[in-house]
């Protein structure tokens, strides 16, 4: 096995690609962005929204900044980090053109600890971003390691279950891939990413983790966190498969007249006062 180190110097470079694509993609919406919209979706801003105001928030996996900086318009005070020294660079620039303040720092959050030091009074992290982590005890030692006491840990992120069907049948749910963890990751290369097309010439290797739910709950409780709700949904922020159907909501749901998935899970952990 690969160690990590050259897994994340993989992903990196696949995620630098990645942001000047997705920059400038329709399912990002960054000029509705520069307008004034928000980037965030009713799930968040509802669960989440009633605590930022004037609390200092730390963004993992910030990607090129556009939940970061909408936090601030929430009222938050917001340190955003990955892993993309592109997406970072693109983070600042919107930033800096939106006159919105907002630090952005360049780092694994594995070795964020060692590379940055803060307490927060929210850690928060969102939609795609868990299967890019090979250890989750540890993803939770962070958190907890940034969270202030009485700190509030949020994530939205998209259900774990989903992870087991084929992400490229166009058609319905077809079961491909396990649902438990394999230290292995599935590695494969890629043109484009999700949003939107590539440099053609460049393939980039990606890898990804698969983790349970229960991983993701006992890596928050082993870090000391309680756990104060977990909530699924039936809905998807993106088209996260080819067949659904997007709602007036702005939603993207399974469209069937009995059978519902969760597409999205939420979870709030609190750090001991
Ligand atoms: C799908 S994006 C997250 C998008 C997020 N919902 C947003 O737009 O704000 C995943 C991000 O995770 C970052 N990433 C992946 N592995 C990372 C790591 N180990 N440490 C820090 N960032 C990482 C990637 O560079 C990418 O920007």
């Amino acid at each position: 096995m690969k160690e990590s180190k050259e897994y994340y110097d993989a992903i990196q470079k696949m995620w630098d690609e990645f942001a000047d694509i997705n920059i400038q993609s329709e399912m990002y919406q960054t000029d509705e962005f520069l307008k004034g919209k928000t980037s965030l979706n009713t799930i968040e801003l509802d669960e989440l929204g009633g605590y930022v105001k004037g609390k200092s928030l730390l963004h993992l996996q910030c990607h090129f900044g556009l939940d970061t900086l909408s936090w601030v318009r929430e009222g938050a005070k917001v340190t955003g980090v990955d892993i993309s020294g592109r997406a970072v660079k693109l983070a600042r620039e919107l930033a800096k053109r939106t006159k919105i303040e907002a630090t952005f720092v360049e780092s694994n959050i594995y070795d964020l600890p060692e590379n940055f030091e803060g307490k927060f009074d929210i850690v928060f992290t969102s939609y795609g971003v868990l299967c890019w982590l090979n250890d989750l005890k540890r993803w939770g030692e962070i958190i907890a390691h940034f969270l202030k006491p009485g700190g509030i840990f949020y994530i939205a992120e998209f259900h774990r279950f989903i992870w087991v069907f084929d992400w490229d049948n166009k058609e319905d749910f077809v079961v491909n891939n396990n649902y438990f963890h394999d230290p292995k990751p599935i590695s494969y290369t890629t043109e484009g990413s999700y949003a939107g097309s590539g440099n053609k010439n460049e393939k980039f290797e990606g890898h990804e983790w698969a983790h349970s739910l229960s991983d993701v709950i006992n890596s928050i409780i082993n870090a000391g966190l309680e756990i104060q709700f977990l909530n699924e949904y039936p809905v998807s922020p993106f088209p996260r498969f080819p067949f659904l159907k997007k709602s007036k909501d702005g939603y993207w749901r399974y469209d069937h007249p009995k059978i519902q998935l969760p597409l999205v899970f939420t979870l709030m952990a609190k750090k001991e006062d």
